[in-house]
Parts: structure tokens; C-alpha cells; sequence
């Protein structure tokens, strides 16, 4: 049994599409695009760029920012990866001031766990945007404690990888303190008879300290969901995704 970053292995990353496949978020960053009429679109966070890879084959103008080499090298070789200008790195290493729309999908802002990081994203993400462009991301909503199903009985399930065979995925909650949650997200691959584990932290933040944070950082918050279908934030929502504009 091997533990990594999930973003680092490349086993992990191979197979992070399968476990991972486009959901109802990739929809909604769909239509957001159409419905704000964008041309340019940085994806920050892009991973495997499955989304950015739609949207590049789509028409639209994709930049791709990502720390992972490894989930980079899988997006550049996608169908549409040659669309796409790809950045290995985070949003300051962006060098745009004009792009209509930059979007965090898959929880990536719940990834910059510490304030100071978020800050400085928002704040590179700002600078990358024309005047009136639009941010969008999606943090879980900390409301429901989702970790809290975070445990081998409620998460197992089972996938199939077409090059990888049968893979068990299963989470462990290890730590929650401070909105911060550490876990291990175990795959156990069948064929191979092997087992790794990837440790991971996740920030929880608040709707109030989400808007704080956007308002810092110079945008005005226009739209706040409480799921994919554009519902109000309640009690018991699970996400809650955030639409701002560059002030
Ligand atoms: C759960 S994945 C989401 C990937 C993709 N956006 C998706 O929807 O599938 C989180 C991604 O955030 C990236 N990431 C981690 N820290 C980051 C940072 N400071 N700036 C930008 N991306 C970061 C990771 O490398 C990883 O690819």
C-alpha cells in the first residue's frame, strides 16, 4: 500500500477521470458560458482539463492552469488539449488582463486551504479579467458536515477503468479542525492486487466568508446557488457556487 498526493501520482491521475467524470457542475459551467457570452475562459484548477477540453472544443478561448504536472501531461494529449494554452502553475503565473470569465470547478478552491493562498488567487484571478468579467467556482457547503460521510461504509463503490480493470474507491475521514477536513481516499486495484491511498486536506469556508474573500479581492458577488440547478442557498445545501463580477 503506497500513500500520495492525488495530484501527484500518476496512477491516481490516470485513472482520476473515471472517478471523476463530467457531472451536473459541467453543465452548469456550460451554459454559464453561454448564457455570459464569453470568448476567453481560464480554467484554474483544470486537472485533467476534461472541462476545459469541452469548452476549447466548443469555440471558446481556454487557458488551463494547473500546479500538477501530471494531470496537465493528460489534458495537453486530450481531444482539444491542442486548443488549449496550458500553464503549469497557479493563477499568478497568468500573464492575461482581458479574459471574460475564469471558472474553479471540482472544488478547487476548496484545495487553497489557507486564506492567504485564496486571497492571492482571487486577486491574480481579478487581474486576468476584463472589466465585468465574471469569476465562478463552487465550495462545498460546510452547513451538512458531508464529511461526516466520509467513512469506508457509506463511500465504497466500484468503478471500471477501461485501461485500469476494476477499481474499489472508499474515503477515510482522518481530521476535522479549524474548516479544515484531512481524509484518505483508498483505490484498490483489483487486477494488480495493489492498494493506494491518497491524503488530502480540504477548506470548508462559510457563504460569509466566501463573499468576504471575493469582496476583498475586488469583485461583487452576483449570484450565490445552493445547487446545480441555480436553487437558493438553504440549510441543507450541498454546494454553495458562486458567481462574482471583477468591480
Ligand atoms: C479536484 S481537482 C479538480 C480538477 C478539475 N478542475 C475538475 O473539475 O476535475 C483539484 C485541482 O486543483 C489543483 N490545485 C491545487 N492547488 C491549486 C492552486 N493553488 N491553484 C490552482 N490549482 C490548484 C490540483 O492540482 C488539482 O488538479
Amino acid at each position: 500500500m503506497g500513500t500520495f498526493g492525488e495530484y501527484g501520482d500518476p496512477r491516481l491521475v490516470a485513472v482520476y477521470d473515471t472517478v471523476n467524470p463530467f457531472a451536473a457542475g459541467t453543465a452548469f459551467y456550460i451554459r454559464l458560458a453561454a448564457v455570459l457570452s464569453a470568448s476567453s475562459i481560464i480554467d484554474i484548477g483544470c486537472g485533467t482539463g476534461l472541462l476545459t477540453c469541452e469548452l476549447a472544443r466548443r469555440g471558446y478561448r481556454m487557458t488551463g492552469v494547473d500546479p500538477s504536472g501530471a494531470m496537465l501531461d493528460v489534458a495537453r494529449h486530450r481531444p482539444g488539449g491542442e486548443r488549449v494554452r496550458w500553464i503549469e502553475g497557479d493563477a499568478s503565473q497568468l500573464d492575461e488582463a482581458d479574459a471574460d470569465l475564469a471558472i474553479m470547478t471540482g472544488h478547487v478552491a476548496q484545495a487553497i486551504a489557507d486564506d492567504q493562498s485564496w486571497h492571492a488567487t482571487l486577486v491574480a484571478t481579478r487581474a486576468a479579467l476584463r472589466p465585468g468579467g465574471r469569476v465562478a467556482f463552487e465550495s462545498r457547503n460546510p452547513g451538512p458536515r458531508p464529511w461526516a460521510a466520509w467513512t469506508p461504509q457509506a463511500s465504497r463503490r466500484r468503478i471500471d477503468d477501461a485501461a485500469h480493470g476494476p477499481i474499489e474507491v472508499w474515503c477515510q475521514l482522518v481530521e476535522v479542525h479549524d474548516e479544515r477536513v484531512r481524509f484518505e481516499c483508498h483505490y484498490r486495484f483489483a487486477s494488480a492486487g495493489e492498494e493506494l491511498v491518497s491524503a488530502d486536506e480540504l477548506r470548508f469556508r462559510t457563504q460569509p466568508e466566501l463573499t468576504q474573500s471575493l469582496t476583498d479581492a475586488g469583485f461583487a458577488v452576483e449570484h450565490v446557488f445552493g445547487d446545480w440547478d441555480r436553487e437558493p442557498v438553504a440549510a441543507g445545501s450541498r454546494e454553495l457556487i458562486f458567481v462574482a463580477v471583477r468591480g
